[in-house]
């Protein structure tokens, strides 16, 4: 069985490019590498010792895409591609649109022009409207805040009603906040720029090249007054797709599931995490509130238990130490 991998160049892709190889499937890989580099890619080669093959396209071009799916059997999509940045999807909607519309768009006339039946597809907890009560279940009320999220939503509908029309087979993975790095310290996450996510801002803030992390909001109806998510890890992350593609094969219909651990931590207690588990300083300083932001969400994980046989297996003591040591391997 063969998975094409879209967007596997990234993050969350290379780490699961990983578990699908050690789990037996064949993979191939697209991504344009707008937000990613080739050293994944060596990366994920050199952790799996396999070869695959991998395209330099952007999702857009429907030609390329066409020949890629001309020239594999491809049996399932694990579709990650997509621009994934809050503030820039506020200040760049029209590119924010195009690409992840587009993309899902022309993925989905691929399919059926070649006979590809079943989807996983990333989406984010950002679907959820904020006024849900914790912890969110996948009925929860759907909309969302920017840009970005409301490309996650359309293309959760876009996938709905090609499901519904084709008699396909879609997972739409509803992701919430994906920390660490892979065990081996090969790949990780590697922001440009001014990291705008909490743990790579702490990474880098422990090894020097940030002088301080800013917490956004003390005062939150929260134990500690801090904001608190639901962190997952990203390998955790990565074999949650593995058993979703198991599911997208023996099901039909569209189905959404949360991937989350269930439990939320607050930004206090994952800085402090992360200097006891690595024995290095953190400096921080409380700061106001950041625009946009809720006190606290987290996942209920329990219908991807139920369905999935999925639950998270790694600590917030793996999350950081994982991170830590991604970190000083590769980031000077
Ligand atoms: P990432 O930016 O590291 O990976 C996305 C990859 O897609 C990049 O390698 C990028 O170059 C590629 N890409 C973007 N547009 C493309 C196009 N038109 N054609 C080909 N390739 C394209 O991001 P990630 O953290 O690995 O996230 C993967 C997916 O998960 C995204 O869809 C993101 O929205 C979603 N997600 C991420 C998070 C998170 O916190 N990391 C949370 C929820 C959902
Ligand atoms: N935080 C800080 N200082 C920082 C960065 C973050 O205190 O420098 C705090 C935030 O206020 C929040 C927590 O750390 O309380 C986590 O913030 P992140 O930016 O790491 O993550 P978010 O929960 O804000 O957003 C993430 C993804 C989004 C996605 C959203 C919904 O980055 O793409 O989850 O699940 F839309």
């Amino acid at each position: 069985m063969t998975i094409l991998v879209t967007g596997g160049a990234g993050y969350i892709g290379s780490h699961t490019c990983v578990e699908l190889l050690a789990a037996g499937y064949d993979i191939v890989v697209v991504d344009n590498l707008r937000n990613s580099d080739m050293a994944a890619v060596e990366g994920v080669k050199k952790i799996s010792g396999k070869n695959f093959p991998f395209y330099q396209v952007d999702m857009r071009d429907a030609d390329a895409m066409d020949d890629i799916f001309a020239k594999h059997n491809i049996g399932c999509i694990i579709h990650f591609a997509g621009h994934k940045a809050v503030g820039e999807s506020v200040a760049i909607p029209a590119e924010y649109y195009d690409n992840n519309i587009n993309a899902t768009l022309g993925l989905c006339k691929a399919m059926k022009k070649h006979g590809v039946k079943n989807i996983v597809f990333s989406s984010s907890a950002t679907v959820y409207r904020s006024d849900n009560t914790v912890p969110w279940v996948e009925e929860a009320v759907l909309g969302a805040a920017n840009p970005y999220g409301w490309t996650k939503f359309m293309c959760e509908q876009i996938l709905r009603d090609c499901v519904a029309a084709e008699g396909w087979s879609a997972v739409l993975l509803r992701y919430f906040n994906p920390v660490g790095a892979h065990p081996s310290g090969i790949i990780g996450e590697n922001p440009q720029g001014i990291p705008n996510n909490l743990m790579p801002f702490i990474a880098q803030t422990a090894k020097g090249i940030r002088e301080k992390l800013q917490i956004f909001g003390n005062d939150y109806d929260t134990p500690d007054g801090t904001g608190v998510r639901d962190y997952i890890h990203v390998v955790d992350l990565a074999i949650g797709h593995v058993k979703s593609i198991d599911y997208c094969l023996k099901h039909s219909g569209c189905e959404a599931f949360n991937l989350g651990s269930g439990q939320g931590i607050s930004v206090l207690e994952l800085v402090k995490t992360f200097e006891a588990e690595n024995n290095v300083p953190v400096p921080y300083e409380f700061a106001p509130r950041r625009a946009g932001d809720l006190g606290a969400y987290y996942a209920d994980p329990s219908k991807a238990k139920r369905l999935l046989g999925f639950a998270t297996q790694k600590s917030l003591a793996d999350m950081c130490k994982d991170t830590w040591r991604y970190q000083e391997g590769n980031n000077g």
